[in-house]
């Protein structure tokens, strides 16, 4: 039986028809992968079959039977929750309050025994690994995920949407997901899956379903299909990783870190230089300083102890401001939070950070003419999906509001780049995109520093690496030193002399 059966979608957004006549099938009891380009119109189409949008055309049968949808509470009435990329958490309550709020039978404090009883019930049916008294605000990304897994489970979600669920997880908690997502499936839950790795959806999925341009493009079981099948699929065309050629760069020095101590915990400081022409790749699984690093380079936290400089001037005391000014391209790690707002026109989006250019702001007043004009250069060059420069980017797909951004800061002819997770949901057009943008800056004698989770990413961009684990330096190498593996050795902590010495002892 079919779990659910869209026919005929069409939503339109002014001029955009981000679904354009999608018929969609999922099978009861599977795990379906839905894949396409960014901007294409998944999460659309997610968002209608969970009652946020409504269709401009279009009917919806969930368990062979018409069904019309309003709003999530019609949504979850039917057997359906959605969890999404942006968590809807609230973080000085525990994880049982925020799984029972506002589903309370009895009033929030009175239930909370029965209401304990029903969650422990489940948490322990689908073997999640979760304690329910500790704050959200304490916290990993991927237990809050599991808790809003929770929430749809106990409301009593069948089917269970995901929207790009993976983008932001560290290897391991990938891996506990669909340890979760299997256990689920095996219950008798239906599983609707958006992501942008095919090597996810390979391994996960029963069926996929790629939409382009807003319309299915292919559909089939996923033991009849392969990776490169679906790279061309989705994006019409073959997509080749990007490599960069490596070797050792003797530009100057832009950035140097002397014995910068990134948390209070570690032994060690973190020294490190990038220079002019060089990438230096900062490998490592997510949460072992990276975040700190990030921040004390762009200025968003304190430096305690050490200095930064850039062309050989410190610049640990100077505002973020200031220290953008001075020429450095920054491409955040949470865009959301540090490199956009939402309800800005693009537009006016690209003179966040650069106030003090006069070429936008000239005793006081902004020239948004040559605001507008150097957006429109951007969204020409990255191919970014926009009505036009108007429209406000909170309103764009993912993958585009990343491109936005990656247009913004790399058009002032920056002396440095801080990059990190550039990739981070983005579709393996854009990836390719962003990559061969990244080499031309080097090519250009750029000095930038890409701190990136994936560590594919890492080797194939960097002439140099460094692994963080805990806050330390692991292990520096030219790239190409180390095996994969051996560098995931370095992600767990093992020490480059460790190496060294077994080498030398073979
Ligand atoms: N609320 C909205 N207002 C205006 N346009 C919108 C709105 N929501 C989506 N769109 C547009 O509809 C199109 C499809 O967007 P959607 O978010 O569905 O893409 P997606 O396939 O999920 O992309 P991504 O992989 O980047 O998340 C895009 O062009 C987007 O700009
Ligand atoms: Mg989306």
């Amino acid at each position: 039986m079919d779990a659910i059966r869209m026919t005929g979608i069409v939503k339109c957004f002014g001029p955009i028809r981000a679904n354009d006549g999608i018929d969609f099938t999922v099978k009861q009891q599977e795990i379906h992968c839905l894949l396409g380009e960014n901007g294409t119109g998944k999460s659309t189409l997610m968002n209608i079959l969970f009652g946020l949008y409504h269709p401009d055309a279009g009917e919806i049968y969930i368990n062979e039977k018409k069904a019309s949808i309003s709003n999530p509470n019609d949504a979850y009435a039917l057997g359906i929750g959605m969890v999404h990329q942006h968590f809807m958490l609230v973080n000085q309550l525990t994880v049982l309050e925020n799984i029972i709020l506002g589903k309370e039978s009895g009033g929030f404090f009175l239930d909370k025994k029965e209401s304990r009883r029903k969650v422990e019930e489940l948490v322990e049916r689908f073997g999640f690994k979760i304690d329910l008294d500790e704050k959200i605000i304490n916290l990993s990304v991927g237990m809050k995920q599991r808790v809003e897994i929770l929430k749809t489970l106990y409301r009593g979600a069948d089917i269970i949407i995901l929207d790009e669920p993976t983008a932001v997880l560290t290897p391991q908690e990938v891996e506990e997901l669909f340890k979760i997502l299997r256990q689920l499936k095996a219950n008798g839950k239906t599983i609707i899956f958006i992501t942008h790795k095919l090597n996810e959806t390979m391994a996960l999925s029963d069926r996929i379903t790629v939409i382009r341009k807003g319309k299915v493009a292919f559909c089939c079981d996923t033991k009849d299909t392969n990776e490169k099948e679906l790279a061309t699929q989705m994006v019409g065309r073959q997509v080749e990783d990007v490599v960069a050629k490596t070797g050792e760069v003797k530009g100057p020095v832009v950035l140097e870190l002397n014995q910068v101590r990134l948390n209070k915990r570690t032994k060690e400081t973190v020294s490190l230089r990038v220079r002019a022409g060089e990438i230096l790749g900062i490998a490592g699984v997510d949460g072992n300083g990276q975040q700190e690093l990030e921040e004390m380079i762009i200025g968003n936290r304190k430096v305690e102890e050490g200095e930064i400089k850039i062309n050989g001037t410190p610049i640990q005391n100077l505002s973020v401001k200031a220290r953008k000014t001075m020429g450095i391209g920054y491409i955040p790690s949470d865009r959301h939070k540090n490199a956009m707002v939402a309800d800005f026109s693009i537009t006016e989006n690209f003179l966040l950070g650069y106030q003090e250019n006069p070429r936008y702001v000239k005793k006081g007043l902004v020239n948004y003419k040559a605001l507008e004009e150097d957006a429109k250069v951007q969204v020409e060059k990255f191919e970014i999906k926009v009505a036009g420069v108007e429209q406000h980017i909170g309103q764009l797909s993912g993958g585009n509001q990343q491109k936005v951004i990656l247009g913004r800061e790399t058009s002032h002819d920056p002396k440095f780049m801080l990059v990190a997770q550039p990739v981070r949901g983005l579709d393996i057009g854009a990836i390719e995109r962003v990559h061969k943008t990244l080499l031309s800056l080097k090519e250009q004698g750029k000095a930038i520093l890409l701190i990136s989770a994936e560590l594919s990413e890492v080797m194939n961009l960097s002439d140099r690496i460094a692994v963080l684990y805990e806050g330390e330096i692991s292990a520096q190498f030219a790239a190409g030193t180390y095996t994969k593996e051996e560098i995931g050795l370095f992600m767990a902590g093992k020490k480059q002399e460790e190496m060294a010495y077994e080498v030398d002892s073979q």
